[in-house]
């Protein structure tokens, strides 16, 4: 088993706690949406935008882990939308413990010709959408004053420039000033909330960078680890941060990103 594959899975650390993933019909949400399930969840609800038999397997998948499943389309930047579906969530779960917030959309534009719609669409989806839903999470967990964990899934792009991510960057800086503003509001209602930050990990957003040689080697420069990671590696740090075991952890920022935001051109001195 290489570090990548690591199955490190406790079945009993969510038990009983109802979640909901955003954007869970592949990559990093779907790896997540899995975790929780192996990792004792109750129930977990997958949002996802399209390709609804996807999302159907995955919830057999979920059910098959011993978890309630439930498929949940909708447009997480529509208002309306994100009502219907957090009604939906508390209708067949009953409330919810744990939102993870991993939608998210990227598009490259070098900054001078960036369009607005471009620009709004982005924000729309990575900062609004989660806005709203953990705005809905959160009245949910203070409302039945059982508290809950919100994870917010940001990016080492939070810190890092990127050329021709503006929006982007922005998007997923603000996030992370989400995180701590909602962190501290709720802390006293026993809502934690907190931001982990992936860096390159193999999936669809990034496949045409590391499916490509030029691209992979480019990238790995940028990696100390000197390897992509795997949507895994991500899955069980969010399954951390959701759990009792992240008890006194609300309004951090953790990256997860093989060193790549340690300025890796500086690893050797000079
Ligand atoms: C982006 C990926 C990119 C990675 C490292 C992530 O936030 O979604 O496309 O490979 O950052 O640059």
């Amino acid at each position: 088993m290489t570090e990548a594959q690591s199955d490190n899975i406790n079945p009993h650390r969510l038990r009983g706690r109802r979640a909901l993933v955003t954007g869970a019909n592949g990559g990093i949400g779907r790896s997540i949406a899995i975790r929780l399930a192996r990792e004792g969840a109750a129930a977990v609800a997958v949002n996802y935008l399209s390709r609804p038999e996807v999302a159907a397997e995955l919830v057999g998948e979920i059910e098959a882990w011993g978890a309630k499943g439930l498929a949940a389309q909708a447009d997480i930047a529509d208002e309306a939308q994100v009502d219907e579906m957090f009604k939906r969530i508390a209708e067949e779960f009953g409330g919810l413990d744990i939102l993870v917030n991993n939608a998210g959309m990227e598009t490259h534009h070098p900054f001078l010709k960036m369009p607005l719609d471009a620009w709004r669409k982005v924000l729309d989806v990575n900062l609004t959408g989660a806005f709203l839903c953990a705005q809905r999470a959160a009245r949910l967990m203070t409302e039945a004053k059982t508290g809950g964990a919100i994870v917010n899934i940001s990016s080492v792009h939070t810190v890092i420039p990127w050329g021709g991510y503006a929006h982007y960057c922005a998007s997923k800086a603000a996030l992370d000033m989400l995180t701590k503003n909602i962190a501290l509001e709720l802390a006293s209602e026993k809502v934690r909330v907190n931001s982990l930050a992936p860096g390159a990990i193999a999936t669809p957003i990034n496949e045409d960078v590391w499916g490509d040689p030029e691209g992979l080697r480019d990238l790995l420069r940028k990696i100390p680890s000197e390897r992509i990671g795997q949507t895994e590696e991500i899955a069980a740090c969010v399954a951390f941060l959701c759990s009792d075991e992240a008890s006194y952890v609300t309004g951090a920022i953790l990256f997860v990103d093989g060193g790549m935001t340690l300025y890796p051109e500086f690893r050797h001195g000079g």
